[in-house]
């Protein structure tokens, strides 16, 4: 059941108001990122008229109101994931974020990661970096639906030390069990990584209950401003990890010959924060949560729903989502006769921006796919059926016009 008025909710993002190319703005690209609603768009110039300073520095008044804008976003993260401030780790993006785990991990020689073929290069490179020291690289497998080889799990090298898995394919949209890879790698003494940048903006979690020890995602793609995102570190594993950068802010005390280091998260968080990102994703997640997650899931199974029962009336196309046990709201496909960036290309001329290419996961699209390139439609909760509808007409027209 959806409680929400989709036409309501389109009010409060100016942008959707757009016009392209003459046609309305139809924004299929949410996966890239989403567009910002006035609350987030607001708040930043509010920020900056009423907040600005730098935070956890200086005593005075603007740097006290700094310091609790950035310490109260922190609590609004950590409650929407269910963690604890102190393992809330304020990053640039799910990229830095995995970045700062491949640094942050002491790893030794012979032991192993394993990263799957559904990845996005942000959670194949920093491994593959590694592998260039003595780290052993392996991919986990999918079947022809896209599902991971879940036996991989069960089975692992016993070097494995940790496993890190995209909850969601930011180009198949397949959403994976992680809460069963978690408990396998566990019950190996394996640590796990969850790359939530494609879900994180579409359903409720819940670390606890899916049990990653790091989870991952980007403030861009779910409402809030570029430039900011989260890196969540169960407490436990926090006091294995090393130093990723250091600097002002992430110490307790600096003689030239003894540092001490700060608690978490501040021993992450070298540097001037972006208190702005912080602050905006703070509105970013009061709004959603106002919306309601589970809404949000319920409405884009409707809208996807809708979706994959029009494209059945497109010809020469093929879909490449879909097609596991669970799925978001990622719609990838090709159409026989056209190159995907001139599908991406001819549909900007009538307003509907999608994308196209390899969407940072090369190896799933060429050696899984054996294509050089896919188009995708992604999806969120401000989409109507009305522009499912106009996507699919739009494909169906340039098939006519172009193919
Ligand atoms: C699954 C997945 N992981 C990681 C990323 C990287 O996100 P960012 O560019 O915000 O670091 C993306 C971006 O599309 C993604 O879809």
């Amino acid at each position: 059941m959806v409680n929400f008025d989709v036409y309501k909710i389109r009010e409060d993002f100016p942008i959707l108001k757009s016009k392209v190319n003459d046609y309305p703005l139809v924004f299929l690209d949410n996966g890239a990122t989403s567009q910002k609603p006035r609350r987030v768009i607001d708040g930043i110039k509010y920020f900056y008229e009423n907040i600005n300073a730098n935070p956890m520095r200086s005593i005075h008044h603007l740097a006290e109101k700094a310091t609790e804008a950035y310490v109260d976003a922190r609590e609004k993260i950590a409650k929407f994931i269910n963690a604890s401030p102190e393992e809330i780790v304020f990053v640039r993006n799910t990229t830095e974020a995995i970045n700062l785990v491949s640094f942050a991990l002491p790893f030794k020689r012979g032991e192993r990661v394993a990263t799957t073929y559904l990845e996005h290069h942000s959670n194949i490179l920093p491994w593959l970096k590694l592998k260039e020291n003595g780290l052993g690289v392996d991919f986990v497998d999918v079947d022809e639906n896209f599902d991971l080889d879940m036996d991989y799990y069960k089975e692992m090298p016993a070097e494995t030390k940790l496993v890190t898995v995209a909850h969601e394919s930011n180009v198949t949209g397949t959403i994976n069990d992680v809460k069963k890879i978690c408990s396998l790698a566990h019950s190996s003494d394996t640590l796990c990584l969850v790359d939530a940048a494609q879900s994180a903006p579409h359903m409720k979690i819940d670390v606890n209950d899916m049990g990653a020890d790091f989870l991952a995602f980007s403030g861009h793609k779910m409402l809030g401003p570029l430039g900011i995102g989260v890196l969540y570190i169960n407490k436990n594993v926090a006091p294995k990890l090393r130093t990723f950068m250091t600097g002002g802010e992430m110490i307790k005390s600096v003689k030239i010959n003894k540092v001490e280091y700060a608690d978490m998260p501040s021993f992450f968080e070298a540097g001037t924060q972006n208190v702005e990102g912080a602050y905006g994703l703070g509105l970013a997640i009061d709004y959603l949560n106002g919306v309601g997650l589970n809404n949000i899931e319920s409405y884009e199974k409707g809208l996807m729903a809708h979706l994959y029962q029009s494209s059945k009336t497109i010809k020469d196309i093929d879909i490449y989502s879909g097609r596991s046990k669970k799925n978001g709201a990622i719609f990838a496909f090709n159409l026989k006769k056209l190159h995907p960036h001139d599908i991406a290309y001819l549909l900007d001329k009538k307003g509907i921006a999608i994308r196209s290419g390899f969407h940072c996961a090369q190896p799933f699209i060429e050696d899984k796919l054996h294509l050089e390139g896919a188009a995708r439609a992604s999806m969120y909760f401000y989409n109507t059926k009305e522009e499912m509808d106009a996507f699919v007409n739009g494909l169906k027209e340039i098939q006519v016009e172009y193919g």
